[in-house]
């Protein structure tokens, strides 16, 4: 059974945007405390920033991260977290039942995304709090001086305006969960409001308004439409979550994530369309994918809730620490093709979240750092992925699954720039080899390398990385050929069952 895969270099979807490999970083459990920050670890630095981590995080190579939530960012006043530390207030954080030491707040997080080399991506609380609070976090960090807030960050220690480009305009005010849950209405009329003040401080600002916060939303399409009516000529894009998981071991369908994820995106993109040509409204409105992964939720549904309400109030609890598989892995990957398939329409995307809190990387207090599976797709596709997603035609076998019907046994995705291609393959059989041939013309190309994350030998799919050892690696995939014919390239690969792979092309 071989899958043919053809695609053309001047045949392309759309440029692949940096931000499209964006994380995410929450005052949630131990993404913030314990996890990139830990004054006093042997690796912490005079900041109190774990050196151990960061060093993960550049070779991650997110390009933009999101903060500080989330949930917990409805219920959370940004001045908590300025000004000398010992003088900062201890909240309870309703939204993960959690106590909140505001140790770490607005500086060091810019002074973190500098050492981690990320752009910031700072979402406002739209929950408890509303467009004057939204102006006020605005002055401070972007105005040069001469007023009140813009003197109170220089006196705080940072002389130069943060210049924040990237504006969240509050977190899933969708779901019934969020605190200030609002109405499509009430959030659109809002949103729009602080839109059109924020921009009078700062016109150059990039605004995403929030869309739904998963694809089974009953609300999900009429939110897309209320909001945009309210919001369209002022934000540039609008948000979309969406979280996968492996349902009563139902693999071929968890294996397919990626089909639902696309759906998700043509249909917001289809919203989008509509919205603006029923408004006239010449301009376009990105997708910011800015939480997505795989997330097993009945762990925090049936476990860590229950465990926080059982234990009481405390600071950075362990909550959705989960331990990644090769599936998991393999899906990531397979979510992350779908995303530079879909990069006419995703302008960014970040994936949730980056320590310990569902996260690539994992950290103990005191202890070491490492890298979960799912690291390794998101650091070779960040790596790899460049220039221009190409348009691909698929031929081949197909698997029908309960929950996505039928789709493709490879998944595939593939960018060309200047000379460099990069294709990335899923194989989603789960118990067989696939022959890939990969046809594209207008290149003659040799392959450079060609990485693979699929079952270590002995081990099953369940395999996971822990502190004490990390057997989910990417290897090199043996046996893969080049051959060039009448100005095009054609590669031969055979994929192993589950996994993931990109090959360079050069
Ligand atoms: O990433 C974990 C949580 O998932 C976020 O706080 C929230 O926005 C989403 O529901």
């Amino acid at each position: 059974m071989t899958v043919h895969i053809d695609a053309d270099v001047t045949d392309v979807i759309g440029h692949v945007p940096r931000r499209l490999f964006g994380s995410f970083v929450e005052h949630m459990g131990r993404g913030v405390y314990t996890g990139i920050y830990e004054p006093g670890h042997p690796a912490a630095d005079e900041r109190g920033f774990r050196r151990d981590v960061l060093d993960l995080v550049r070779e991650l190579g997110p390009s933009v991260v999101r903060y500080p939530g989330g949930n917990f960012v409805s219920g959370y006043r940004w001045e908590d977290g300025v000004g000398p530390a010992d003088r900062r207030p201890v909240r309870l954080d309703p939204a993960w039942h959690s106590v909140e030491s505001n140790q770490f707040g607005l500086h060091e997080f810019m002074q973190w995304a500098q050492a981690a080399d990320v752009e910031p991506m700072y979402a406002l609380n739209l929950g408890t709090r509303g467009i004057q609070e939204a102006m006020d976090v605005l002055e401070y960090c972007n105005h040069p001086g001469g007023t009140t807030l813009s003197e109170q960050r220089r006196a705080n220690g940072a002389d130069r305006p943060f210049q924040i480009r990237l504006w969240c305009l509050g977190n899933e005010m969708d779901g019934p969960w969020q605190i200030g849950h609002k109405t499509a209405d009430e959030y659109g009329r809002l949103a729009a409001e602080t839109a059109r003040a924020m921009r009078m401080i700062d016109p150059g600002l990039e605004l995403v308004v929030a869309g739904s916060s998963s694809a089974q939303m009953p609300t999900f399409g009429s939110w897309e439409r209320t909001v945009l009516r309210h919001t369209a000529a002022l934000v540039d894009h609008i948000s979309l979550h969406a979280y996968y998981q492996e349902i009563d071991g139902d693999t071929d369908s968890y294996l397919a994530s990626a089909a639902a994820l696309d759906g998700y995106i043509r249909a917001t993109a289809g919203i989008i369309d509509e919205t603006l040509a029923n408004l006239r409204l010449d301009k376009k409105i990105g997708i910011s994918v800015d939480e997505w992964n795989s997330w097993d939720l009945r762990r925090w549904n049936d476990v860590d809730s229950a465990r926080l309400a059982a234990e009481g109030w405390q600071q950075r609890p362990k909550i959705i620490e989960d331990t990644y598989t090769v599936t998991d892995a393999v899906v990531v990957g397979s979510l992350l093709s779908c995303l530079l398939r879909n990069v006419d329409r995703v302008s960014m995307a970040n994936q949730a979240q980056l320590v310990n809190v569902i996260a690539p990387i994992r950290s103990e207090p005191g202890g070491p750092s490492w890298r979960q599976t799912i690291f390794h797709p998101f650091r070779l596709a960040a790596a790899s992925a460049r220039g221009s997603s190409l348009r691909l035609t698929v031929n081949g076998a197909r698997i029908h699954t309960t929950q996505h019907g039928e789709v493709d046994i490879v998944d595939a995705a593939a960018t060309v720039d200047s000379g460099h291609c990069a294709v990335f393959l899923t194989n989603r059989a789960t118990a067989s080899a696939t022959e890939v041939r990969f046809c594209v013309r207008g290149a003659d190309m040799s392959l450079a390398d060609a990485w693979t994350i699929a079952t270590p030998d002995g081990l099953t799919r369940h395999a996971t990385n822990t502190a004490e050892s990390q057997p989910v690696q990417p290897t090199r995939l043996a046996g893969v050929t080049a051959a060039s014919h009448h100005g095009g390239t054609t590669i031969t690969a055979i994929l192993p069952p589950l996994s993931w792979t990109v090959l360079r092309l050069g």
